[in-house]
């Protein structure tokens, strides 16, 4: 049932290229430029006429929806506010006939979620699920939704469901571009040429994992991490540092690379990991600044970087290549390098991969 893998995680890890396959297939038209998403062809005019989205989730969806506001504002032009379900539905928060919801859940079954989702369904708002369990209780809560088809995830930490949540997201965010007229066809299909070609590139970047599993074997004592990125590598960020966390139970946590002079610095010595994503992005300047107050510190860095790259090669103490893509398409190879971090180090450390202490893999309690 694992396939030949040693744990299920590595086997949904190693997944990734396929179910990403299957989450788009039939919905993209790369020649045409044409995105269709068949569960929410009839809110069309919803769309082209939101003047915001709201997305709630928790945990690792959570991060798919950061990923998500990203993608949303800079090629739809909606703006886009992503909220923890269970700060959402005790806020009394404003909410109106006008207001699309994306509710974003693998197993469709997290408690605070759905009562997230009814709170928004009372007062009007148009409700989409991204859900990966067909038939569960959040699609039947939803008006509509896409569905993920990443298969079923049986490890407690979500892998390939979160690079489909964010596949969802990316086809979702380029459909509504396309309705509002804020993408041009030369762009849209150049983009989605390149995002069809991105279960190739997981691919390749898989072949790293017994090179990352010697970076693990140098940081398996450690006993806290810092996971650093800007622009949509933060929420990348964030989400290398609760894998790492829920597996082995290290202390790690994600910050955008720019507010570590705001408190986290402080932290850094010589027995601070951090992981930066450094790839060749907008932000890939200001990525190297930051890289440079780490090592100033004597910070031990890991950097993710893009094939190729020379510079940042020469200031971090270990590099994991990621192929070069387009900045939209940077989450889903970026995660992948990490996921392979922390079931290495985890598994180096005796942890329980699949089934982490105090975890259970579908939050049905507040
Ligand atoms: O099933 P959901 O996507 O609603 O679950 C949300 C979180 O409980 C989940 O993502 C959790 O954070 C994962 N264990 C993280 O790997």
């Amino acid at each position: 049932e694992k396939g030949g893998y040693e744990h299920f995680m590595l086997k949904e890890i190693f997944e990734q290229p396929r179910s990403i396959r299957d989450c788009m297939r039939g919905r993209i038209y790369p020649e045409e430029g044409k995105v269709q998403l068949g569960g929410i062809k009839d809110y069309t005019e919803k769309f082209k006429n939101a003047d915001r989205i709201i997305i709630v989730a928790c945990g690792t969806s959570w991060h798919a929806g950061l990923v998500g506001e990203y993608l949303i504002e800079e090629y739809a032009r909606i703006p886009v506010e992503v909220e923890y379900a269970s700060e959402f539905r005790y806020r009394n928060p404003i909410i109106s006939e006008k207001d699309i919801v994306i509710a974003i859940s693998q197993s469709g079954e997290t408690a605070d979620t759905m009562a997230a989702i009814e709170l928004a369904k009372e007062r009007g708002a148009t409700i989409f699920g991204v859900c990966n369990v067909v038939g569960a209780s959040i699609p039947r809560l939803t008006h509509a939704g896409v569905y993920t088809h990443a298969g079923p995830e049986i490890g407690v930490a979500s892998t390939k469901a979160f690079t489909a949540q964010v596949t969802v997201l990316t086809l979702m965010a380029f459909y509504m571009a396309q309705t509002k007229g804020t993408i041009t066809q030369s762009k849209l299909i150049s983009l989605l040429i390149e995002l069809e070609k991105i279960p190739d590139l997981i691919e390749r970047t898989l072949l790293s994992n017994d090179y990352i599993l010697g970076i693990a074997e140098k940081f398996k004592d450690s006993r806290n991490a810092l996971f650093l990125g800007r622009g949509s590598g933060f929420p990348v960020a964030l989400e290398g540092a609760l894998k790492l966390k829920e597996i082995s139970y290290i202390h790690a946590e994600g910050y955008p690379a720019a507010e570590m002079k705001h408190g986290p610095i402080a932290l850094i010595d010589e027995e601070m990991p951090v992981v930066v994503i450094a790839t060749k992005t907008s932000s890939y300047e200001k990525v190297i600044s930051n890289i440079q107050e780490v090592k100033a510190r004597k910070g031990v860095v890991i950097a993710i970087v893009t094939e190729g790259d020379t510079e940042v090669k020469n200031m971090a103490d270990y590099v994991i290549e990621i192929p070069h893509a387009d900045e939209a398409f940077l989450p889903l190879l970026a995660t992948i390098p990490l996921q392979l971090l922390s079931y290495h180090i985890a598994v180096l450390r005796g942890c329980n991969v699949d089934q982490p202490r105090n975890l259970a893999k579908s939050v049905t309690v507040e």
